[in-house]
C-alpha cells in the first residue's frame, strides 16, 4: 500500500459506470483512511442489478476493504454507498450477504450454523427446516449436518459459508476469495452455487485472483491497484486487452511496482 511518506502522483481512480443495466449499488467517491494511510481513494463504481461483478487486483490493493465498505460494515471517510439510489441503511444491509475471506463459522454444528443465520432473519419452524434441508443438499453437506462446523475441511467450510449466506435470500451476495486454497472440485462446487444463485436473480460481487475463475464467472471486472480503480469494464476488455499498466502487468505475470514515486521533498524517483 501507499506509504504516508510518499505522494503518489498516479492516474486518478477510473470511474466505472456501465451504461446498461439498472444500478443496485453505487460507491460514490469513496475514500477510506486508517493508520495514517489513504487506503481507498475516490472509488466510483456501479454494481449492476443481476450482474456478476469481479473485483481483482494485487494483495493489499483494497479489495476486502472495498467489500466491507459496500456492505456497510465500515463507513467511508468521504463519499457514500448508495443502495437502490438511497444511502445504505441497516435495513438495506439485510438485503445483502457476505462470505468473508476466512469463513466465519460458529463453534457449533453445521445445522446449528444454518439455524442461527435463519433465526436472525426471523425464520422459525417448518419453513426454516425446509430451507436448511435445501441448503445442505445444494452444498452436498447433508451427511455432515451434525458435525462441528470448525472440523469441516476448508472446501466444506466455504460451501457451508456460501449456502448459509444464500439461505438468507439476499438480493446481493459479496464473496471475498471464496475459492482461495481450494482444489478444482471444491472450486467447481462453489462456482456452481454462485451461478445458480445468479440465475435466480441474485447480484454477485466476487473478489478473485484467479483469471480462469474470472473468465468463467465474470461479466464486469473492476481492477484495483493501490486503493484506486486502475481499470474497469467487461471481463474480456480488462483481462484480454487491458489498457492500464497495472492490469497489463497482472495479465503478463509481471510485478507492477507502481508509477513514479515522489518523496515529499519533491525529488522524483522511479521504481519501475
Ligand atoms: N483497519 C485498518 N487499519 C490499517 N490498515 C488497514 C486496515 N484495514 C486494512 N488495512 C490495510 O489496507 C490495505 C488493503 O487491505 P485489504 O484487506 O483490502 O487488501 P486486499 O486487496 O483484500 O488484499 P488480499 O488480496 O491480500 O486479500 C492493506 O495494506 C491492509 O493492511
Ligand atoms: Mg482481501
Amino acid at each position: 500500500m501507499r506509504d504516508a511518506a510518499f505522494d503518489m502522483p498516479s492516474a486518478p481512480s477510473a470511474r466505472f459506470q456501465p451504461q446498461d443495466g439498472k444500478p443496485i449499488l453505487e460507491a460514490m467517491g469513496i475514500t477510506f483512511k486508517a493508520g495514517g494511510q489513504q487506503l481507498l481513494d475516490e472509488i466510483d463504481i456501479t454494481i449492476r442489478r443481476g450482474a456478476r461483478t469481479l473485483i481483482m487486483g494485487p494483495n493489499g490493493a483494497g479489495k476486502s476493504l472495498l467489500l466491507r465498505l459496500m456492505h456497510g460494515l465500515i463507513r467511508p471517510d468521504r463519499g457514500e454507498v448508495l443502495w437502490e439510489g438511497q444511502p445504505l441503511t441497516k435495513q438495506a444491509m439485510k438485503s445483502q450477504a457476505m462470505v468473508f475471506q476466512r469463513p466465519v463459522l460458529l463453534r457449533r454444528s453445521v445445522l446449528a450454523n444454518l439455524k442461527f443465520a435463519l433465526s436472525v432473519r426471523g425464520l422459525r419452524g417448518h419453513k426454516r427446516a425446509q430451507k436448511i434441508e435445501t441448503a445442505l443438499a445444494s452444498a452436498g453437506l447433508g451427511h455432515l449436518a451434525r458435525r462441528p462446523a470448525r472440523v469441516l475441511s476448508g472446501g466444506e467450510q466455504q460451501r457451508l459459508a456460501v449456502v448459509r449466506a444464500l439461505a438468507c435470500e439476499p438480493d446481493l451476495l459479496f464473496l471475498d476469495e471464496p475459492t482461495a486454497n481450494l482444489d478444482p472440485a471444491s472450486t467447481a462446487a462453489i462456482e456452481k452455487l454462485v451461478m445458480e444463485a445468479n440465475e435466480k436473480g441474485i447480484t454477485i460481487v466476487l473478489v478473485t485472483h484467479d483469471a480462469g475463475q474470472a473468465k468463467r464467472l465474470g461479466e464486469d471486472v473492476i481492477f484495483l491497484q493501490d486503493g484506486r480503480v486502475a481499470e474497469a469494464g467487461t471481463v474480456s476488455q480488462v483481462l484480454n486487452t487491458p489498457q492500464s499498466e497495472p492490469a497489463r502487468a497482472w495479465r503478463d505475470g509481471r510485478l507492477y511496482l507502481g508509477p513514479q514515486i515522489r518523496t515529499l521533498s519533491g525529488n522524483d524517483r522511479s521504481n519501475t
